[in-house]
């Protein structure tokens, strides 16, 4: 049905207007003017003949089939046409109209309407509240904008439909060529995941970019973004605090949407784009560009300052530079003066000209060590700009074009003449160093995205659902809407995941016998369902030593408890393993409006308050997933090795990061989870569990 809507035969115009500049004309004008190589079919109830074509005065009137409806007549007037739409038998409809969902409860039962219309007669609808379609491709311009792009084998879709034409601007200035642009609105009925699916069968689509503002189904847009054949480049706008969740743990008031969108992207296999500049850059180097088949980055630069740049961000983008190989090396010296380097970057200093461009990048070019190539220029006296531009396209020519380049040129009026030469055949070059490491970082990260594993998510076998269920049970039974920390830890325990052994005590007797099992020194804690925080009620002793003073203790914490609260239901006490320090982290889980459940990591302490130090992955997450989400974190070097310290368990932290992301997609009743501390411990020694948090819906 999509290939109807994106690839019609036939377009009706609905609400084409008589008079010039309306936008029901300009549709109609467009459509004409880009050349539409199929029927065109204006509709309006006053007949007559708009630029040379007969109107007809309502869809049912129409001889032919329809594939597309563009409607552009006012909001009260579209259920009527979505009617009439279906008794035709139209397949698609592109709804132009405002004045649906975005206004309020009105509009939205209007919108509603008439999906459930276009439902009823097998018909979509992209939109409403769009500017329309455009293909460079298949010469469609059904929009009321004249602009169009430039054009190539990007596909862009966006939410805003105002910048989607603006966007169309700019792909004459960037040169990023464009197969189509959608507008897609309201997504009342079609959703990026459609779109998404539609995309990937289609072959003059290499690259798609998304402009998002919010998803309408987050999960299904992450199923069908992993399943791309294609690289999609994503920018998300508004990544405000706002849908986060009011939730009182830890981690339901960092899961800030920004941060869940991030990882949820990651997982989804998005290339994300920081912001409007790098979006294009991203889809100008993906569109243009293979991903290298191997790590190693070569720069070869004529300016120190720029080499030095350049490494600088080659750092930040995680880019490692290696020198070259000596056989390479000993090419490239031919090219340099004496003082010239043969180190990365690359110097030919002040005195190449093209000629020593060629050569140097041919060389490196045919070398099976590079794997990608940066060339920087600096404007300087000795040579011609354009020379030097011509001699890089024609060493890239020369070498069949199979590996990635990407270029700077930092100079005045006549190297940006020069430049914009490149860019025309079809070289991604950029005005600073930084921005073309930048864009080829978006390379390195596709090809690092083809290189995953299968992203189905395989099910642990080992757990224990009837235990879990029945520890739901019993605590939805005492009319609570969380766990005790003991009955959590045992929630966590059924699903395989290392806990601090925790047993409860309900005479000073059994806390000795259960301490004698447990083994000296252990932790004991207060078990009340009227005791949150069991610290600040006096509840909490770490490291009780002898039998007698666990007999104290149990006293003492029932004592302080009464004083803290007098009608405090106290369930006994906790007697704990005293888990030897390890690294403490953090692992919780939330439900975020657009994912569902999310699972979050960070470390643990001030790291993750003060520094929201979080990454998150929508659940279930796979163990690769959770490696990368464990990796993203900045504090990431603490992992190890680190300090003469051996590196952490992190095989163990991913195997339970997944096991908790498996509990909460089996449990949707589980709001929140917070498993804080974990204690993580080196290599091979796996972690434990020493408190744990877990709240119900
Ligand atoms: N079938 C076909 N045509 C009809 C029908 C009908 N049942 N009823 C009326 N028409 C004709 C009208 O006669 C008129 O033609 P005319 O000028 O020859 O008389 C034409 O349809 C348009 O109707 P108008 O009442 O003149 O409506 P107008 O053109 O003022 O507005 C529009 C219609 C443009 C759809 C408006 O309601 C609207 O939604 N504007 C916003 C569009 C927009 O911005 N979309 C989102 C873009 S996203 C972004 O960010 C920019």
């Amino acid at each position: 049905m999509l290939e109807r809507l994106l690839n019609p035969r036939t377009i009706a115009v609905v609400g084409a207007s008589h008079k010039p500049g309306k936008v029901g004309h300009e549709v109609l004008r467009n459509l004409i003017n880009y050349g539409f190589p199929g029927k065109i079919y204006p509709v309006n109830p006053k007949g007559g003949e708009i630029l040379g074509l007969r109107v007809y005065r309502s869809l049912l009137e129409v001889p032919d089939e329809v594939d597309l409806a563009v409607i552009v007549v006012p909001a009260r007037i579209v259920p009527s046409v979505v009617e009439d739409a279906g008794r035709k038998g139209v397949k698609a409809l592109a709804i132009i109209t405002s004045g649906f969902s975005e206004t309020g409860p009105e509009g939205a039962e209007l919108e509603r309407r008439i999906v459930e219309t276009a439902r009823r007669y097998g018909m979509r609808i992209l939109g409403p509240n769009i500017v329309g379609i455009m293909s460079t491709s298949k010469r469609i311009n059904a929009t009321f904008s004249g602009l169009t792009p430039y054009p190539g084998s990007v596909t862009i879709i966006s939410q805003s439909g105002a910048l989607l034409i603006a966007m169309a601007g700019r792909t004459w200035i960037e040169k990023v060529g464009i197969n189509d642009m959608i507008s897609i609105g309201n997504m009342s009925d079609i959703t990026f995941p459609d779109l998404l699916q539609y995309y990937y069968g289609d072959e003059s689509t290499k690259v798609i970019g998304l402009y998002i503002e919010g998803l309408k189904k987050g999960r299904e847009f992450i199923e069908v973004a992993r399943r791309a054949n294609k690289p999609i480049v994503a920018l998300k706008a508004g990544v405000s605090r706002r849908g986060a969740l009011a939730a009182a743990s830890h981690t339901g008031s960092l899961a800030g949407s920004a941060a869940v969108y991030r990882g949820a992207f990651r997982q989804a296999r998005v290339v994300w784009a920081n912001d409007l500049d790098d979006f294009f850059d991203k889809m100008l180097v993906l569109s243009l560009l293979r991903p290298p088949e191997n790590g190693h980055v070569l720069i070869i630069t004529n300016g120190g300052g720029v080499g030095v740049l350049s490494t600088d961000e080659a750092e930040r983008q995680g880019i490692e530079l290696e020198d070259p190989p000596k056989d390479l090396k000993e090419e490239l010296r031919k090219y340099m003066p004496e003082f010239g380097s043969d180190k990365n970057p690359v110097d030919l200093t002040g005195m190449a000209t093209d000629k020593e461009y060629y050569g140097t990048v041919s060389a490196a070019l045919s070398h099976p060590w590079v794997g990608a190539l940066v060339v920087l220029f600096c404007e300087t006296a000795l040579t011609s700009p354009q020379k030097v531009a011509d001699a890089i396209v024609r060493a890239y020519d020369d070498s069949g074009r199979t590996k990635p380049i990407v270029v700077s040129f930092v100079g005045g009026p006549e190297t940006m003449k020069a430049a914009d030469t490149v860019k025309e055949r079809g070289i991604p070059i950029y005005k600073s160093p930084e921005l073309a490491l930048r864009a080829l970082a978006g390379l390195m990260e596709y090809a690092r995205i083809l290189k995953k594993g299968e992203p189905e998510f395989r099910p642990f076998g080992d757990v224990d659902r009837e235990r879990v269920r029945r520890v739901l049970d019993a605590a939805r039974a005492e009319g609570r809407s969380f766990l005790l920390e003991h009955e959590a830890k045992e929630v966590l325990e059924a699903y395989g995941v290392p806990v601090a052994r925790t047993r409860v005590a309900s005479s000073p007797e059994e806390a000795v016998a259960l301490a004698r099992e447990t083994g000296l020194p252990v932790v004991m804690k207060i078990v009340s369902p009227d005791i949150v925080h069991k610290s600040d009620a006096g509840g909490v002793f770490v490291g009780v030593r002898t039998e007698e003073e666990v007999r104290e203790t149990f006293n003492k914490i029932v004592e302080n408890a009464k004083k803290y609260k007098p009608d405090a239901r106290i369930v006994g006490v906790t007697v704990q393993e005293l888990a030897p320090q390890g690294l403490e982290v953090i692992v919780g889980a939330t439900r975020d409006p657009q994912f569902g459940p999310v699972v979050a990591f960070g470390l643990g302490g001030v790291m993750v308050e003060a520094l929201k130090d979080v990454s998150f992955r929508v659940a279930p997450v796979t163990p690769e997933d959770a490696e990368e989400m464990v990796r993203e974190i900045k504090a990431r070097d603490l992992l190890g090795p680190f300090r003469g310290q051996k590196p952490r368990d992190v095989g163990a932290l991913k195997e339970v990061i997944s096991r908790i992301s498996q509990l909460v997609t089996d449990f949707p009743e589980i709001s929140e989870l917070d498993a804080n501390p974990v204690m993580l411990y080196g290599e091979g020694e796996g972690l434990k569990v020493v408190d744990a948090r877990i709240i119900l819906a």
